[in-house]
């Protein structure tokens, strides 16, 4: 675990080098963030050529996070305010995440209206299968004691091209000195990789994640060649 890079107070902007910064998110950077989020969506598999259009999409995956926990979610930009990377996170409680989605089901209807009639074949075969894919319990933790013993979870993306600049590391630490301070016990990740560690496998893990579930995620294949795994690592935040 690399020492903490910079301590932080809440809601302020931080210089980082001397261009970039972090701040918290704001609504206006909802499209820059979803653009990173579908350029990279499932381990670096882009989604463009699926979902040309990306408002179904993000407010799907992202919805929860724009709307009910802007507290928990940091973005980097650039010198021309552009968006390059953001992490994000909720922590796990069952029934209010029923309610945010009962809350949120309305908008998510609203741009699948729109989009559906730009969804490509291929995106129609993906959405097929991630349905084929959670009625088999391909999502499901298949343990209670992750979402107790961790009840924070996270998503992060750097864009591509930005990537392997540490960028990731200080969003990282800004979120786990968060954690700390909400004394939340640990937290939990989702991501796909394939047989052998990837970039993203390898960066957790250099923050002290280890796994603990792997299943083979079937709908990935008909997004990768190689056979692809839905993997979960946890962490436990140590209280300072
Ligand atoms: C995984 C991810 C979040 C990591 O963020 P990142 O900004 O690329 O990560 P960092 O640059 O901080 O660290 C990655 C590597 O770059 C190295 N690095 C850090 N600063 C560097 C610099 N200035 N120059 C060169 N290398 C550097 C780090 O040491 C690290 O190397 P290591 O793998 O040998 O330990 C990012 O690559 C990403 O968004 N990937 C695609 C999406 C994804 O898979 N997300 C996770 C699913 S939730």
């Amino acid at each position: 675990m690399p020492a903490a890079l910079f301590k932080i107070n809440p809601g302020e902007a931080l210089l980082l080098e001397k261009r970039k910064q972090i701040r918290k998110f704001r609504s206006s950077d909802r499209e820059q963030v979803t653009r990173i989020f579908i350029d990279n969506a499932f381990a670096g598999e882009g989604l463009a050529d699926y979902f040309p259009r990306f408002g179904f999409l993000a407010w799907a995956m992202m919805g929860r996070y724009f709307i009910f926990r802007r507290d928990f979610f940091w973005v980097a930009q650039d010198e021309k305010d552009q968006v390059i990377g953001f992490i994000c996170g909720d922590t796990e409680h069952f029934c209010l995440n029923l309610l945010k989605i009962f809350l949120l089901a309305p908008v998510i209807a609203f741009w699948f209206i729109l989009d559906a009639p730009f969804i490509t074949r291929r995106g129609w075969d993906l959405l097929g299968g991630f349905f084929w894919s959670l009625i088999r319990g391909e999502f499901n933790f298949n343990s209670r004691e992750i979402p107790r013993d961790y009840p924070a979870h996270l998503h992060i993306n750097i864009a591509p091209g930005l990537q392997q600049k540490g960028l990731g590391s200080e969003l990282m630490e800004i979120f786990l000195q968060e954690l700390e301070k909400r004394s939340i016990k640990g937290v939990h990740l989702r991501l796909y990789d394939g047989d052998d560690e990837g970039q993203a496998y390898r960066f957790f893990k250099k923050f002290s994640f280890k796994e603990v579930t792997r299943k083979e995620a079937s709908f990935m294949s008909r997004v990768s060649e190689e056979k692809k795994f839905l993997i979960t690592m946890v962490r436990k935040i140590e209280r300072g």
